[in-house]
């Protein structure tokens, strides 16, 4: 028997039960393995309250996670028993101390790269590398608005921004917060909670505002968000930390600059193994360089898996959280 986090219904974080369950032997083409540290990222907390759904329940939770392979199918040859190992994608089920999911969403860690901040930044990470290296392209040299820019992707954002030589104005709750981001490489930072975004965006720019907003707060930051760009700038929707967009008039991109949108997701950019693996290589080389520090702020046991949840989403945290299995 193993343990693991799951959900018979969804609803706020009492849901969720620490469970004994019997680990499930891989099929074929699948590997289980044994976490040492388990990520916790807000998409948890969509599929916890239901705003996203799940297949069936009751539902394990979490896709993010780092440790030794500790059983493989039939038909995988990449991997062996024994070796450690990181993933962001797949079933639902990290939450656990064994997780059994396809081979192929499971790439090797380099033996610079411990467990937690693996946990700490594959799925963050490989976000932050689609957001900045391919839904823009950034050269270095732009402006870009990025909002909870001292959370868990804020984090990385503002350190591989700075990297590129963008200029990362970054949205945050606080002046603790503020200087995180700043001290992350963030070029600027507004405190939404005092100061008015447009204008502020509007100041720091001098009237030229951004190429690219990256907002993952979705319904109440929507229409700042682009106000905050410039004609043709890129508005990137990536998150509903606040809610869902919804019944979006599309006649609003024309009047406010002839705008772009998109709504991209990992699994949109991570998906085909070739992808996946040119993706972490170039996280993997941030991080093994030094460019990149993931901070884990946050630590907690698998059992308090809610606790670190309701504190994800009160806003309490900065940088990223991991459960300890
Ligand atoms: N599409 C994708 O591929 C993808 C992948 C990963 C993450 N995401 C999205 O990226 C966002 C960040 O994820 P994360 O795991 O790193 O979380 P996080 O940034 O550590 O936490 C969320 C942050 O959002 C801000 N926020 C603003 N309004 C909020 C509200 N109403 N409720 C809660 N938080 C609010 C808070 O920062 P302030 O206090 O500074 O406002 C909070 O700390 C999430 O929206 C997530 O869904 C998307």
């Amino acid at each position: 028997m193993a343990k693991r986090i799951q959900f018979s219904r969804t609803g706020g974080p009492e849901v969720l039960e620490y469970v004994d369950v019997e680990s499930q032997a891989p099929g074929a083409g699948e590997v289980r393995v044994r976490n040492q540290a388990v990520g916790l990222n807000f998409i948890d907390i969509y599929f916890r309250t239901g705003l996203y759904p799940v297949s069936s329940l009751p539902s394990g939770l979490g896709t993010e996670g780092a440790g030794f392979v500790d059983a493989v199918g039939e038909g995988v040859t990449h991997l062996k028993q024994g070796d450690r190992v990181a993933y962001a994608q797949g079933p639902l089920g990290a939450y656990a101390e064994y997780h059994t999911l396809p081979a192929g969403k499971v790439v090797t860690l380099p033996d610079g790269i411990e467990f937690e901040t693996a946990a700490g930044c594959m799925l963050k990470g490989l976000t932050v590398q689609y957001l900045l290296r391919q839904t823009y392209p950034l050269k270095g040299g732009e402006t870009i608005l990025f909002h909870a820019a001292a959370g868990g992707v804020g984090s990385i954002a503002c350190q591989w921004a700075r990297e590129l030589g963008v200029k990362l104005i970054g949205t945050v709750s606080s002046k603790e917060k503020a200087e995180l981001a700043e001290k992350n490489g963030a070029w600027a930072t507004i405190d939404y909670t005092k100061e008015n975004v447009v204008e502020r965006v509007r100041e720091l720019t001098n009237g030229e505002m951004c190429d690219v907003v990256y907002d993952s707060v979705g319904k109440d930051t929507w229409e700042t968000s682009l106000d905050c760009l410039k004609k043709r700038g890129l508005m990137v929707s990536f998150g509903n930390a606040s809610g869902a967009v919804e019944n979006v008039n599309i006649g609003i991109l024309n009047q406010k600059g002839s705008l772009y949108v998109t709504r991209p997701s990992l699994n949109g950019y991570a998906d085909t193994r070739e992808r996946l693996e040119t993706m972490c290589n170039d996280l993997f080389g941030m991080l093994e360089s030094g460019k990149i520090k993931v901070d884990i702020a946050n630590r907690y046991s698998l059992a308090e898996a809610a606790k670190a949840q309701e504190a994800v989403a009160a806003r309490k945290t900065t940088g990223s959280t991991i459960l300890i299995p």
